[in-house]
């Protein structure tokens, strides 16, 4: 067994590095590729899940990132910059850590989860909530890059999506061909982008035969794609995708209509559900945000948009544990009882 290397190391000629490029990694990418027995027997479908939250800081945000940081210090950049829901301002924090470069974030206040927070604190990055949406952060954290020394790290960097794509690099390598579908949740609009990206390149070479139709999942009350304009006050539980004005909406709309695929909005209940389905069923762990893939091809199956027997992987972005409250207000409150086996038989019903 040899050991993985990191993801510009195993897929160093299709990255936009050279050999004197310094790579900063942590060895993010080759994550697993778990069968997903529940959902496959709700749909019919072979249906995989793309455990995205197995990387070092916990989301598909690492891949990004080693290329990002890697070229911001090629580039001789002292320090990087970030707008965020929280993932992104984890994962530059940890990867600038490594680099050696300071780290500033802007996050919106109060719409992080805790454990993303906790994150870029303990790396730390300079954190500012600002009074105001994702989006709104988004727009300063650019106008702060093109007027001071400091390098951008955004999915609009375009390093970010080149990492990114090596993710479905990794799906077609582990099932020797493409998937016929591919579901994934819908933010900034950068992973859809990146996962087409990676899908076409690997077509295109030969290493796949085809490539799969992109299904993409908004949260219904941030849904700018599937509404057609822009959301001025985004709202959903899945704070990783409030989002009302992706930076990548044109990319990822090509990325639908080249795939023959779709752009659809789930609610609220549908996304908790299915987070609910994955840790209960599946045995696996995601961020809200992260159910919107699950809760997307349940919604497609129900509209006959995909079928019996298809190989379909879903990714699931982010780990449970970044969002500990969510998990915990939505769980019954643990019995206390004393120091006393007979009791603990009692409340567990053993008797
Ligand atoms: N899932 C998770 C867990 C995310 O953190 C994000 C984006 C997405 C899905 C959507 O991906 O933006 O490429 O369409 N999080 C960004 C952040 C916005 O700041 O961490 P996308």
């Amino acid at each position: 067994l040899r050991a993985w290397r990191g993801l510009i190391e195993e897929y160093r000629d299709r990255l936009p590095v050279t050999t004197t490029t310094p790579v900063v990694t942590l060895l993010e990418g080759g994550t697993p590729l778990v069968p997903a027995r529940r959902v496959s027997a709700l749909t019919g479908c072979e249906v995989y899940l793309k455990v995205e939250g197995l990387n070092p800081t916990g989301s598909f945000k690492d891949r990004g990132m080693t290329v990002a940081i890697s070229k911001a210090l090629e580039e001789g950049a002292k320090a990087v910059i970030c707008a965020s829901t929280g993932n992104t301002s984890a994962s530059a924090a940890a990867y600038a850590v490594r680099a050696g470069l300071t780290c500033a974030v802007l996050v919106p206040r109060g719409k992080i989860a805790m454990g993303k927070l906790a994150q870029a604190l303990v790396h730390g990055a300079r954190l500012l909530q600002v009074d105001g949406s994702f989006d709104d952060c988004l727009e300063m954290t650019c106008k702060l890059a093109e007027n001071y020394p400091i390098a951008l790290v955004n999915s609009v960097n375009p390093h970010r999506l080149q990492g990114q794509k090596t993710a479905a690099f990794e799906i077609v390598d582990a099932l020797g061909d493409a998937p016929d579908v591919h579901c994934i949740p819908v933010g900034n609009a950068g992973n859809i982008s990146a996962y087409w990206m990676g899908y076409r390149e690997y077509a295109e070479s030969s290493a796949a035969t085809h490539t799969p139709r992109m299904l993409g999942f908004q949260a219904k009350g941030a849904a700018p794609i599937v509404d057609g304009a822009p959301v001025t006050h985004p709202q959903t539980i899945a704070t990783a995708i409030r989002i009302g004005n992706p930076a990548s909406w044109h990319l990822a709309e090509a990325a639908r209509d080249e795939s023959g695929g779709d752009i659809q909005a789930v609610t609220d209940r549908q996304i908790a559900a299915a987070y609910k389905l994955l840790a209960q069923e599946e045995g696996v762990f995601v961020e809200l945000a992260s159910a919107t893939s699950v809760a997307g091809l349940l919604q497609a199956h129900e509209q006959g948009l995909v079928r019996p027997g298809q190989r379909v992987v879903c990714t699931v972005t982010g780990n449970g544990l970044k969002d500990p409250d969510w998990a915990i207000s939505g769980a019954p409150t643990p019995l206390t009882i004393p120091v006393d086996a007979f009791a603990a038989a009692a409340a567990l019903e053993l008797a």
